[in-house]
């Protein structure tokens, strides 16, 4: 072998070797296994945490993280991407409002829906005011979830800026929220319809009895096998024939392998595997 060339993998080697020191040391101390997200991209992300704080490799930041509660808090915000909004793909909002609730509503009054990576709760809170308006009489389960306590704190907080709110209707900002000069309130009676807990989808047990699930703009970063598990965990989260909503540049591959039917784009339906079509 070339003497470069050896150099190269011996480099590619003590790299390898950093990352998985680091990445041990973030599971003992956020439960967060970054093997189930994907390497490159996650590396390059945390490599601007480490020229930000001027650590040299990955287990000195490691060591960082450890000694500093806030950079960690730092870094657990900057790996989780917290961005979120109201009505986000509006359209994909109008079909929910207009065909998918409706159709879920014809068998069920009561619903049980499940944010799952909900953020901010930007996404379960325009998931309320939509019943609010078309199935005001039920008794809705709205259950939002996410591993960052910081985004669930906001979620608490109810307090949002111009942009998280751009595509809610004026009607809906006049019944739902109250205003401060840019700073944006949602009413505490949509605030307490919704349930939000800490939860990793990556490794904690799943509720089940949804009639439907959302989990938009969570996945990007998860390998193609930790994807493929957590639909299949989504798939018996929910009822036969729940929906499962996913983000605007997400597919599921292989759906009907899986136990899923797409209805529409980013809309998937619960179908019976093999054993149990047969005994339906
Ligand atoms: C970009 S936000 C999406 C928010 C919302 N679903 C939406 O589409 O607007 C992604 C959220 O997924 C959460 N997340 C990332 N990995 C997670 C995991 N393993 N378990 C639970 N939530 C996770 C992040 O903390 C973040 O709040």
């Amino acid at each position: 072998m070339h003497e470069l060339d050896r150099e190269v993998l011996l480099m590619d080697y003590a790299n390898a070797a950093d990352y998985e020191v680091f990445r041990r040391k973030v599971t003992a101390l956020t439960g967060i296994d970054l093997g189930l997200y994907k390497s490159q991209q996650m590396q390059r992300r945390i490599r601007s945490l480490l020229d930000r704080v001027g650590a040299p490799t990955f287990t000195n930041y490691g060591s960082l993280l450890e000694r500093d509660p806030e950079e960690l808090r730092r870094f657990c915000d900057y790996i989780m991407i917290n961005v979120s909004e109201f009505f986000r793909n509006p359209d994909k909002f109008d079909e929910l409002e207009r065909e998918i609730l409706p159709s879920l509503l014809r068998r069920s009054p009561n619903l049980s829906i499940w944010s799952a990576g909900a953020s901010n709760g930007a996404e379960i809170y325009s998931v309320a005011m939509i019943l609010d308006d078309i199935a005001p009489r039920g008794y809705h389960k709205l259950l939002a979830t996410d591993i960052d306590s910081g985004a669930i704190a906001q979620a608490l907080a109810g307090v949002y800026g111009p942009q998280d709110v751009k595509n809610v209707s004026r009607a809906r900002m006049a019944k739902h929220f109250t205003s401060e000069g840019s700073v944006y309130t949602i009413s505490s009676r949509i605030r307490s319809k919704v349930q939000f807990k800490m939860h990793n989808l990556l490794a904690d047990g799943f509720e089940r009895g949804f009639d439907l699930i959302l989990c938009r703009n969570v996945v990007i970063y998860f390998t193609d096998e930790a994807k493929q598990a957590l639909y299949g965990k989504f798939r018996q989260s929910l009822k036969d024939d729940g929906i499962l909503f996913i983000g605007g540049t997400e597919t599921i591959l292989n759906a009907r392998n899986i136990g899923f039917e797409p209805t529409s784009s980013f809309f998937y339906r619960r179908m019976p595997l093999g054993k149990e079509a047969a005994a339906r």
